[in-house]
């Protein structure tokens, strides 16, 4: 099939990317002409797992292309996605100006029959919103509009996308499913489903998903928080707890709280959508505020051990919202420099892969290390915030020589409480007890 893109972002370039290889002709499109000019060139423009291997092969072998021109990129194409951003707005909910803008130039330039499909995240009653803005200028017979909501993981993007669990396309058109089915028929081979809904459940099957998902590691938090009141270990009670079939062992360890482009601003666009349909979700309002604190749990801990911040200066190791991705939108770490700052201490981070774009962002607040060791030299004490796989086996002697204190907060528990008491660090991480902390931090 031919194929347009529309919005080449961390969806749209795995969607591109994943369509070519099983043999479509891609053509993906955006608006950022240095984004575009760095595709055409050949370089991936963010950092996802063995989507390089993928994307250089299908441009090789002429099936996949970057365009900024909307109209060329769209001539040909028989299925049209929109992978457009859609943060949150002034209000909380999701904003449709780049979804709605980009159908409506739609409108004015297809010829022939389309099937447009929405793969961005977007609230119940979007794809009717897109129709409309189709159907201003185009004829209703020359489109159908799909909600196609897209479940990748970043980190898993291309894995995810190549073998989804499921794939939910929500349409009331047979032509647009029958379209739809043979362009995901390769995908599901091993048997998962194609879920055919109507177009309103699809849209919020996808809210539906990440609101859970955060629900179950809020709740987790919480559990961990109280741990930390009571003496118990959040650890034990997750394995002992996860076991349970009915509950599940993933998406249950504790940490610094979510970030990410999707759970922060889907959750609170699923609470807006209720209260504009008169419904007040009580639990997602709990999770947003319990997240909220969550971000910055850290450094109660940090305060609680040294008292005053000012002219500290910490390691910090992680940047990205989670490992395997150089995505800082909403990053628990981000914050923690925020708080660590405003309380007269200095930062030095290093990340794998999201330190560009944390520059990009902060500029001179923070400084960067050349490796995870560099980041320790002098520091007062190290601080945990993205669990890379890096910083799960350090060298510990190298660790402890090189910063001023044996102290590590860790917010994501890479560590066994054993082994940081046979080492002798102070430990202070999420949901269990303290290790080798002296009496006054305790007070
Ligand atoms: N990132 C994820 O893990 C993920 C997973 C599932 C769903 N989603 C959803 O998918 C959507 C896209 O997310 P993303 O993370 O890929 O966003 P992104 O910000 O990485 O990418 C969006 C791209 O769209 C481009 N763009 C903006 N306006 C345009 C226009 N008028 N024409 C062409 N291109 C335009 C931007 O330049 C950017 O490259 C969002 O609704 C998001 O909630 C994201």
């Amino acid at each position: 099939m031919n194929i347009a893109v529309v919005g080449t972002g961390y969806v749209g370039l795995v969607t591109g990317t994943c369509f070519a290889e099983t043999g479509n002709h891609v053509v993906c499109v955006d608006i950022d002409a240095n984004k575009v000019q760095m595709m055409k060139d050949g370089k991936v423009p963010i950092y996802e797992p063995h989507l390089d291997v993928l994307f250089e092969r299908n441009i090789r072998q002429g099936r996949l292309s970057f365009t900024t021109d909307l109209a060329s990129a769209i001539k040909d194409a028989q299925i049209i996605f929109l992978a457009l951003p859609t943060p949150p707005g002034e209000d909380g909910s999701a904003d449709l100006k780049y979804v709605l803008g980009v159908a409506d130039d739609l409108g004015k330039i297809i010829t022939d029959y389309k099937v447009i499909v929405d793969k961005s995240t977007v609230p119940v009653g979007t794809a009717e919103k897109v129709h409309a803005a189709l159907a201003r200028n185009a004829k209703e017979d020359l489109f159908d509009v799909v909600s196609n909501p897209e479940f990748l993981r970043e980190g898993f993007a291309v894995d995810d996308f190549l073998k989804p669990d499921r794939v939910v396309v929500g349409t009331s058109s047979d032509r647009a499913r029958k379209v739809m089915e043979d362009l995901y028929k390769p995908f599901v081979r091993q048997g998962n489903p194609i879920i055919f809904m109507d177009e309103r459940s699809a849209e919020l099957t996808k809210y539906a998903a990440n609101a859970f998902l955060a629900t179950k590691i809020t709740f987790m938090n919480e559990i961990a928080n109280f741990c930390e009141r009571v003496g118990a270990d959040v650890d034990k009670v997750r394995i002992g707890m996860g076991t349970d079939t009915r509950i599940g062992k993933r998406f249950l360890f504790p940490g610094i709280g979510y970030g990410g482009s999707c759970f922060p601003k889907d959750v609170q666009a699923l609470a807006k959508s209720g209260n504009d349909a008169g419904y007040t979700f009580q639990i997602i309002k709990s999770v947003m505020e319990v997240n909220e604190q969550q971000k910055t749990s850290i450094i109660p801990k940090i305060k609680g051990h040294y008292g005053n911040l000012a002219g500290k200066r910490f390691a910090l190791w992680g940047l990205a919202f989670k490992p395997d991705t150089d995505d800082i939108r909403e990053a628990p770490a981000l914050y923690v420099i925020e708080e660590l700052v405003k309380a007269g201490a200095s930062v030095t981070a290093f990340d794998p892969e999201a330190m560009a774009n944390v520059k990009k962002l902060m500029g001179d607040k923070v400084t960067f290390a050349k490796d995870e060791y560099d980041a320790l030299q002098g520091a007062d004490a190290l601080i945990i915030a993205t669990e890379w796989a890096l910083f799960r086996t350090p060298d510990f002697n190298r660790v402890a020589s090189s910063l001023k204190d044996k102290v590590i907060f860790d917010g994501r528990n890479l560590y066994e409480l054993d082994e940081m008491q046979k080492l002798g660090f102070t430990y202070m991480s999420v949901g269990r007890n303290p290790v080798n902390v002296p009496a006054k931090a305790n007070a």
